[in-house]
């Protein structure tokens, strides 16, 4: 495939191979060894690099970035940094960096956050392991460049990406590449597939990229629904969902890494049918529906549908997400994420409840769960248990010895099979203390 970019400012041609990553091509064939090699899977910040487009400025992780997904786009790496980018100069002043190996992926997670005004320098970070300075020094850096001047570059990268723009591919033309190959893989943020392939060798056949379908892009806010592209990233959709679902956005801020959130699709982490996947449970306790297109003909389904067995979800050969509609308005929705780690780490468990309670009575309830069975799932039992009941402690308690007849979790390395019953049946416990008025999350204590 061939594709253009801009790299620290030089424009490069070439005919790439579909699943080379940007990291190792920059550091095997254009010898910029400052872009370093950490984890190779999106979990240390090392390879670290900062992308322009048309959409904006980002951090991503170049270890899972296939080199068609840059086609258009502005890249730079330490090595066009300038040297004297306010996030250098701070870097060495506030003596953020030890051994140096995390360091080029510090100062680009700070260059972009810099770049795009950014003061919540923990956020920013979250996504950069360092093992030697201690975060403090760092911190301080990040908190100096805040009203620093712009590099000049970065207005030249914007004008050459604005100029270099592809005309979008339309999802028609998807449509059809998908009928023509049914069992191509569909690659839209490769947080998942990069690392089939750089952990797991994989060779991918036939790789169909939907980076440049701008219609899958789309987020629609709506009188009543939210319609949001399968081809929207979690940082996009963020702002929307924390201004409308703001318990949801909290779920979103704790996914992953702002690299990783630049570059994940919410069609993505459905269509990977994964159970410790984040959204599918709010998707599942806000009743929303999944979009379907298989050449011209589309189909939409309750999204719990969707996640039939562990591995195993309803979409056919050629089928592809386009988009899933959530109600905009969800005062009761609550959403638990709980992981070993704060930021950046898979949940154990991720409960998400969605309780109506009407003069005293529970009149409805949606409460799915991650991490509890071999899909997301509708915790049914549950469920049943609490509608029409008081809401009180008794009817928590009874719903609470449900959970065994929804869920028989397994035990692994996040936690055991006891461990999520009793978390998960916690979950309720918390939800019904918040709606007493208690407070329940540590973050929001004050003493
Ligand atoms: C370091 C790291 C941290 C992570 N942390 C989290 C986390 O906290 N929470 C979480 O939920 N996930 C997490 N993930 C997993 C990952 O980010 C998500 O599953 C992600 O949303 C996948 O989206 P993507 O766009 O990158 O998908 P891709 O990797 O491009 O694709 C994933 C799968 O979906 C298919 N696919 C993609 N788009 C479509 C479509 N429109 N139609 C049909 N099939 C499609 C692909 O063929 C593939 O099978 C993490 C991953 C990494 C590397
Ligand atoms: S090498 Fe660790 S995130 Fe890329
Ligand atoms: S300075 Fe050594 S890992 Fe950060």
């Amino acid at each position: 495939m061939n594709i253009t970019f801009l790299l620290n400012g030089e424009t490069v041609t070439m005919s790439a191979p579909p699943t080379l990553t940007l990291m190792d091509w920059l550091r095997q064939e254009k010898h910029l060894t400052g872009t370093k090699e950490g984890c190779n899977e999106g979990d240390c910040g090392a390879c670290t690099v900062v992308v322009l487009d048309t959409s904006g400025v980002r951090a991503l992780n170049a270890c899972i970035l296939f080199m068609p997904q840059i086609d258009g786009m502005a890249i730079r790496t330490v090595e066009g940094f300038g040297g004297n980018h306010p996030a250098q100069t701070a870097m060495v002043e506030h003596h953020g960096s030890q051994c140096g190996f995390c360091t080029p992926g510090i100062v680009a997670s700070m260059v972009a956050g810099h770049a795009n005004g950014r003061t919540d320098h923990d956020n920013v970070l979250a996504g950069n392991l360092c093992r030697c300075t201690g975060y403090a020094p760092i911190i301080r850096a990040a908190e100096a460049t805040t009203g620093a001047p712009k590099p000049d570059w970065l207005d030249t990268d914007r004008e050459w990406a604005t100029n270099a723009a592809p005309a979008p591919t339309t999802v028609d033309e998807l449509a059809q590449i998908l009928m023509e190959n049914p069992n191509a893989t569909i690659i839209a943020g490769a947080t998942d597939v990069g690392l089939w392939v750089t952990k797991q060798l994989r060779d991918l056949k036939t790789p169909v990229f939907l980076n440049k379908c701008a219609e899958l892009k789309q987020i629609t806010v709506g009188a009543d629904a939210i319609h949001i592209g399968a081809g929207v990233t979690m940082s996009d959709l963020h702002p929307v969902i924390d201004e409308h679902l703001p318990s949801y956005g909290e779920l979103i801020r704790r996914y992953a890494s702002v690299q990783v959130r630049n570059a994940a699709t919410i069609g993505g982490n459905v269509a990977n049918g994964s159970p410790i996947g984040d959204n599918p449970p709010a998707l599942i306790a806000l009743g929303a529906t999944l979009h379907l297109r298989r050449g011209n003909v589309r189909r939409e389904l309750p999204i719990e549908e969707f996640f039939i067995d562990y591995g195993k979800q309803d979409r056919r050969p050629g089928e592809f997400v386009t988009g899933i509609t959530i109600p905009k308005s969800a005062p009761d929705l609550q959403c638990y994420k709980l992981s070993k780690r704060f930021d950046q780490d898979i949940s154990a468990v991720c409960g998400c409840f969605n309780i109506t309670v009407t003069d005293g009575t529970v009149t409805a309830a949606r409460i799915a769960f991650g991490g509890m069975a071999g899909t997301p799932k509708l915790a049914k039992t549950v469920m049943k248990s609490l509608i029409g009941q008081p809401w009180d402690q008794a009817t928590i308690d009874a719903a609470c010895a449900k959970f065994a007849d929804d869920f028989t979790p397994l035990s692994d390395m996040r936690a055991s099979a006891q461990y999520r019953l009793d978390t998960a049946a916690n979950m309720l416990r918390r939800y019904y203390a918040q709606t007493q008025g208690v407070p329940t999350n540590l973050l929001e204590l004050r003493v």
